[in-house]
């Protein structure tokens, strides 16, 4: 069957038509969206109807997945699912995480020594206004810094930390297990790579957990950082997802950028989402080290 697809933005963003995911999918049309994926860093299939079991299969098609390191997320019937949402069970106790606050640009797992970097998202019910999704494009944000920004930029490591990640959620969200605290340590991650199947370079940024540049004074780093985000965040890079119920975006982490808009906190908002280990010889998957290993990097 051949693969019928939209491009969005400049083919930063695709959407595929015509899937119905929760048939199996034979071994070409998994090829073809591992190879299209590998090239276009955020996907988008509408109109789907997924058992958690069937989103996890799905994605399990393009890596290992990942079991979120905040365990309370995690669906209780199948764990590698994740739940955000703002909704509360019988006990009034928050149904996943992540609420309904503003999330600003980030990476997902920057803060991770082995970041798993895919991850698929699907929308079961949303508000009626707000709480959409954009991606930044940080090969086409690379692409047009200007020579002096990616001279400064290049060769350089940046440190990522949770703990700064942590301070931005909402209060009910700080709070971590010490198994979780234990696994995320501050890393260092090269803020530019090659992408393996294009050879085409890419920012690696992360506003929520970078604290500073790896061999730069503190003041220098945050400076060199900003100008970075003010240029990489432009609108001209950025797709804007308005999601509708049944909808699934898969995004690569190790090229982009997401953040969430916020919605009104008396409006119901679920969605489930897993987090893949996708290969490094497709994706650009940052391999860092321990900050406290900084002079030997
Ligand atoms: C996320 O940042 O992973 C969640 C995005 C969203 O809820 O739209």
């Amino acid at each position: 069957m051949p693969l019928e697809t939209r491009p969005i933005k400049n083919g930063f963003a695709h959407e595929l038509l015509g899937l119905r995911l929760w048939e199996p999918l034979d071994d070409s049309m998994t090829d073809k969206l591992r190879e299209l994926w590998a090239r276009h860093p955020v996907l988008v299939v509408r109109r789907q109807a997924l058992s958690e079991r069937e989103l996890a299969d799905f994605s399990a098609l393009f890596g290992p997945l990942e079991r979120v390191v905040r365990t309370e997320w995690a669906s209780p019937a199948v764990p590698e699912v994740g739940l955000i949402s703002n909704l509360k069970d019988g006990q009034a106790q928050p149904i996943g995480g992540l609420g309904d606050g503003e999330l600003q640009w980030h990476s997902d797992q920057s803060y991770m020594m082995h970041p798993a970097t895919g991850a698929a998202l699907y929308a079961l019910e949303l508000p009626p206004k707000g709480g959409t999704t954009s991606w930044l494009d940080l090969a086409a944000a690379y692409a047009g810094l200007p020579d002096r920004l990616k001279q400064l930029v290049e060769g350089r490591n940046g440190v990522f930390s949770y703990v700064k990640r942590l301070a931005g959620y909402q209060v009910v969200d700080r709070v971590i297990s010490s198994e979780a605290k234990r696994k995320t340590p501050p890393v260092l991650h090269p803020l530019v790579h090659t992408h393996p199947v294009t050879g085409i370079n890419v920012l690696y940024l992360d506003s929520t957990t970078t604290i500073r540049i790896a061999g730069m004074d503190d003041a220098s780093g945050c400076a060199l950082l900003d100008e970075i985000y003010s240029f990489a965040t432009r609108p001209e890079f950025v797709y804007r997802h308005e999601w509708q119920v049944g909808d699934i975006v898969m995004w690569d982490n190790g090229a982009t950028m997401h953040r969430r808009e916020p919605f009104d906190p008396t409006a119901r908002r679920l969605m489930k989402r897993t987090t893949i280990f996708l290969s490094r010889e497709r994706h650009i998957v940052p391999g860092g080290c321990l900050a406290s290993e900084e002079a030997m990097a």
